[in-house]
Parts: structure tokens; C-alpha cells; sequence
């Protein structure tokens, strides 16, 4: 192969590897979780004021309607949320033992401040804090993966 070509070959791997978001090792992804579970997220140790009953849990699942589903889907698992891989991390299911695994406070603590640097933002200032503990009993008692369909605003 001659010079030229075989530079240009060299050039084009070098700009498409850079370019290319390789998703994260194993072991950075278990850092990750291990600092947020033990050092970013805080409050342990808070229970949630609000009685599990039907009346409470309806009230999480609304307030999860308006404020979360654009991102997390109506389940809490992703479905019908066009960019859930793409995102850098890829969005989880709310579902999963990672995210379950949180204590209440924890997942309160969460939606209070939003995870930061990515894309998780604080509700503080816009649910109060009855809505807040609302969707920590919603978050408890996902329904099945698939079975609310996609949120109306991505459907077509
Ligand atoms: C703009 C999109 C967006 C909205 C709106 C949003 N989230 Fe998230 N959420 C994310 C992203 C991105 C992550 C992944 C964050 C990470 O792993 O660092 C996430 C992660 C989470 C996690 C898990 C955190 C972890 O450590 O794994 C919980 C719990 C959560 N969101 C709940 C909610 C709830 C409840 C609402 C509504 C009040 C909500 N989110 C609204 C984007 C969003």
C-alpha cells in the first residue's frame, strides 16, 4: 500500500475511534455505582412519612406522569423513550437492583438534587415534598415493563 493511502487509512481510524463513545468498562461502571450508593447520595437513613395505600400510590403515579415519564417512560423502564441508550450513562430502569437497592431516603435524596453531572435534575423546587415521598411509593411498585405503553408525547 502506498504512503499517502495508507496515512489517510490511519487518519480516518484515528478520527472515528476519538469519535466514537465507547460505552463504560465493567469496572468503571461498578465505581460509579459503589460512590453514589456510598458517598454522592445521602440520607440514608430517612423513612418515608407517607402510608402505602392506594390512595398514596395514585398520587406518586400522577406526579411520576408529569415530571418523569419524558425520560424514565410511564413504567419506569424506559419503554418508548427514544434516546434511553444513547445517553451517556444509558438511562436505567428504574426497576433494576441498582437503582432498588437505594433506601427510600436515598431515592428521595435523589429526586430532591438531581444527580449531577447527568442528565437527572432536581425537583425540589418544583414537586413538594408530599409528591416527592408519593413517587419514592411509586418507585416501590413499578407495574410491569411495557404495560402503560409510551408516553402520549413521543407516540405517533
Ligand atoms: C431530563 C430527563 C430526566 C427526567 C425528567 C428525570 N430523570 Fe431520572 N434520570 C435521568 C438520567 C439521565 C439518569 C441517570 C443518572 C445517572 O445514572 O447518573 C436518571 C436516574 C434516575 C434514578 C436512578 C439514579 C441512579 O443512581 O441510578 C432515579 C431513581 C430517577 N432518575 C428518578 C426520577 C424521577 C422520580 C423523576 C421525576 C421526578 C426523574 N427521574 C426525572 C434523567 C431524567
Amino acid at each position: 500500500m502506498r504512503a499517502p493511502i495508507r496515512f489517510a487509512l490511519l487518519l480516518a481510524a484515528v478520527l472515528l475511534g476519538g469519535c466514537r463513545v465507547s460505552p463504560p468498562s465493567k469496572f468503571e461502571t461498578h465505581v460509579v455505582v459503589f460512590t453514589k450508593h456510598h458517598i454522592t447520595v445521602r440520607n440514608k437513613s430517612q423513612r418515608n412519612p407517607m402510608a402505602m395505600n392506594a390512595q398514596n400510590l395514585a398520587a406518586g403515579k400522577e406526579a411520576f406522569g408529569h415530571y418523569c415519564t419524558a425520560c424514565h417512560g410511564l413504567d419506569g423502564q424506559n419503554t418508548g423513550v427514544p434516546f434511553a441508550e444513547t445517553l451517556s450513562p444509558p438511562l436505567p430502569s428504574l426497576a433494576s437492583a441498582d437503582v432498588q437497592r437505594y433506601t427510600d431516603g436515598q431515592l428521595k435524596w435523589i429526586l430532591d438534587n438531581g444527580i449531577s453531572p447527568s442528565g437527572m435534575p432536581a425537583s425540589k423546587t418544583i414537586l413538594s415534598d408530599d409528591e416527592r415521598w408519593s413517587i419514592v411509593l411509586y418507585l416501590r411498585h413499578l407495574p410491569p415493563a411495557g404495560s402503560l405503553g409510551e408516553p402520549a408525547i413521543y407516540s405517533h
